[in-house]
């Protein structure tokens, strides 16, 4: 058998069409313009380029962007100001802190300053809880795309058997709440659980966000279970040349793909969802703050 490979990156562009559709109707019949503000702590180069990437796919979508670039030894109170600035702002409907701050930050400090309506990260305490107790949130982008993914594969997800690898605040802890809320058994499974092998392979859905390269195997995973693979890990790779790296997920891709019934590939596969979803969330943080209807179908 061999596995449907899930395109992240064709599903993402439609995302993209979408909410570029729906924000050229906010225009046309509200007069109003999403705009997202992204600031940026530090140099990082990784965020960088999500900074730059997340900037373009904004404006290609026809929303406003304000991009905010602070030096490293920005002190916590500047950026908790700028901060009340973007909350107050009503032409800014999203505000994300780029993460990982600075190490003189407290980021838990950071994103509990950010207005709850414009959290489009979804990480704000009031959002987890909200999340948590089923009440309207917003939801962290990643696990928002694998579940438009798996929502796509499957439609209906009720009864299914999903276990989630990987507990973070930013990706497994809100799949795994997700997940529930769509009527799933879910295990949330990580580098400590006891025979991981085995709880993997009761899934009919896997979710591997455990951040170690090619960490599950293809004897894990139960024949013809959807694995979505959020990890992104750069590994050596000397049969490119010397010094030369390539990228691969938290599944053994090649040996999973053939057990799988529906796998996403790295890169191509969960990666251009984030930021689709960021924008879908900008969207619906605007919708909502103006007391219009959310779209359809860009939601939790
Ligand atoms: N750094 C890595 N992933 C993310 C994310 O989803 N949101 C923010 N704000 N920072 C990140």
């Amino acid at each position: 058998m061999s596995a449907k490979i899930i395109d992240g990156k064709a599903f993402a562009a439609e995302i993209r069409g979408r909410v570029g559709a729906e924000v050229a109707r906010l225009k046309a019949e509200h007069d109003i313009t999403p705009g997202l503000a992204v600031v940026l702590v530090g140099e990082d180069p990784a965020s960088q380029v999500y900074v730059r990437s997340k900037g373009r796919q904004t404006i290609e979508a026809g929303m406003n962007s304000y991009e905010h670039k602070l030096p490293a030894d920005t002190p916590e109170a500047d950026l908790l100001a700028l901060i009340e600035r973007l909350n107050e702002d009503p032409a800014v409907h999203g505000v994300l802190v780029q993460l990982p701050l600075p190490r003189h930050m407290d980021e838990a400090a950071v994103i509990n300053a950010i207005s709850p309506a414009k959290d489009v990260d979804g990480f704000h305490i009031l959002n987890v809880g909200r999340l948590a107790t089923g009440q309207k949130a917003m939801v962290p982008c990643t696990p928002l795309g694998c579940l438009m993914m798996l929502r796509d594969l499957h439609g209906n997800l009720s009864g299914m058997e999903a276990v989630v690898i990987g507990r973070s605040n930013i990706v497994g802890k809100p799949m795994a709440q997700l997940l529930l809320r769509d009527s799933c058994t879910v295990t949330i499974a990580h580098s400590r659980t006891r025979d991981l092998p085995g709880v993997v392979k009761r899934a009919d859905i896997v979710v591997a966000a455990v951040g170690r390269p090619e960490m599950v195997k293809d004897e894990w995973i139960k024949p013809g279970a959807t694995v979505i693979d959020v990890g992104i890990n750069r590994i050596p790779a000397p049969e490119k040349g010397e010094g030369k790296t390539r990228l691969v997920g938290d599944v053994d891709f090649e040996s999973a793909a053939k057990v799988a019934g529906a796998i996403t590939p790295v890169p191509g596969g969960v990666g251009p969802m984030t930021i689709a979803c960021l924008l879908a969330n900008t969207l619906t943080a605007c919708c909502r703050i103006h007391g219009l209807p959310e779209p359809e179908g860009l939601t939790a």
